[in-house]
């Protein structure tokens, strides 16, 4: 087995270290403070050709593969989570979901502006009552007589990028009495009368990541901006889900690294008891936990990766890499957070120090798309069939 990344992997990992330490590791902190949307460095990145890394230029995108992705966003979350979080909704819940079930025309008119960064996208799925149990929305969309339109009605929650986002992939239940087989994928212009944006959630982390409750009243959706099949948007939601976890776990790997590394150097350098406390046994137990579930989680985030490149082409399902990919990494996170920051004591707790802003960060990993509960539930339901 050969592990050597190729050429065009390596590129743009150093690409996107190189952007992440330069421009946007020196504003992270007063983005955290002020929880402000990091625009310039958003339009940056776009520039750059980081918000449509998977896209075929043709569609505004830079046209790279799955492994070229995970590594980008590593390197964008080693400087800030909260613009990896931005980065990786509208990479993979948006464009990418639109690449695999759209029609030409919906590739041409609504991912090309977005993966060429010079509009955003976002992703509606979760609403107030639902959460985990997804296909129990309410959020009802119903056929105009002439077949024309859809009317839209209702409500979604916890929606990033929500307050700034151009466009929404969105999905909505068209026969109430078909469960998850009545809901239908839409794509929404977030700039037209009736998408109300509510107010921002203050959230415990990536605070620079705006967040947003969105209000639909008979907001009219173009028959033509129906996303696949009627009644196939369950199944699209859950095949977006699988994808974007495995950059999530490229999140989780990048805030772990992070703390990692600042754990090792502050290990070696602070000394207590006439010794650094690198050298005393607790704090070595600590260094040697967080870099071998760094190492194993990393793994699981490349075969993940790897999985879903292969997966363009055959369409085989990779819910079990995914989910496995992202369980173990944002666990790792937290894990390294939180010991990176023991190792740090007091300095740790302070916020002249990132280290409290990466226990902050990282606690997220472990809730969005998909707690770590429904990633067990979900892997342990493909492995034994049973439900
Ligand atoms: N791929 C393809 N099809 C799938 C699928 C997948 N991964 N998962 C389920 N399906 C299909 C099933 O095969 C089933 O079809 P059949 O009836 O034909 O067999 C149908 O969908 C219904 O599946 P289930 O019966 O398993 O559905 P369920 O109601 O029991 O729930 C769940 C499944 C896994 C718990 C799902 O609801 C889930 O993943 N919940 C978590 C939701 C989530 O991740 N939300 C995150 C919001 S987005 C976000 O966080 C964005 C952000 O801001 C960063």
């Amino acid at each position: 087995m050969n592990f050597t990344l190729t050429e065009n992997q390596l590129m743009i990992q150093a690409a996107a270290r190189e952007f992440a330490q330069n421009e946007i590791a020196p504003i992270a902190a007063q983005f955290d403070a002020s929880g402000d949307f990091p625009k310039d460095t958003i339009a940056k990145a776009g520039e750059l050709g980081f918000m449509g890394v998977e896209v075929p230029e043709e569609y505004g995108g830079a046209g790279l593969d799955s492994i070229c992705y995970v590594l980008m966003m590593e390197e964008i979350a080693y400087a800030d989570a909260a613009h990896s979080t931005i980065v990786s909704v509208n990479n993979t819940l948006y464009n990418n979901g639109i690449l695999q079930f759209g029609t030409q025309e919906q590739k041409r008119r609504y991912v090309t502006p977005v993966a060429s960064g010079k509009a955003l996208g976002c992703y509606g799925l979760t609403e107030p009552q639902s959460g985990s149990d997804a296909a129990n929305m309410r959020t009802r969309a119903v056929l105009s007589a002439d077949g024309s339109h859809y009317l839209l009605n209702g409500k979604k929650s916890w929606i990033t990028s929500g307050p700034v986002a151009d466009y929404m992939v969105m999905f909505a239940v068209t026969r109430p009495e078909a469960g998850s087989k009545g809901i239908t994928a839409f794509i929404l212009d977030c700039n037209q009368p009736g998408f109300i944006r509510g107010k921002v959630e203050p959230k415990l982390g990536i605070r620079a990541s705006a967040t947003c409750e969105i209000e639909f009243v008979d907001y009219k959706i173009p028959a033509a901006n129906r996303l696949g099949e009627e009644g196939n948007g369950f199944t699209i939601a859950m095949t977006i889900l699988d994808q974007g976890r495995v950059g999530i776990a490229a999140q989780a790997n990048g805030i772990a690294r992070a703390a990692y590394d600042a754990a090792l150097s502050y290990s070696k350098e602070r000394r207590a008891f006439g010794a650094p406390i690198g050298s005393f046994q607790m704090t070595q137990a600590k260094i040697a936990d967080m870099k071998t579930r760094l190492s194993a989680s990393r793994l699981l985030m490349l075969q993940a990766a790897w999985a879903k490149q292969e997966a363009k082409a055959s369409g085989a399902r990779t819910t079990t890499e995914g989910s496995m990919a992202k369980l173990y990494a944002s666990e790792t996170a937290m894990f390294n957070a939180h010991a990176a920051l023991q190792i740090h004591g007091g300095m740790g707790y302070s916020k002249e120090m990132p280290l409290e802003r990466y226990f902050r960060d990282a606690k997220i990993t472990e809730i969005y798309e998909g707690t770590s509960e429904i990633q067990r539930m979900v892997i342990a339901r493909q492995e034994t069939g049973l439900r």
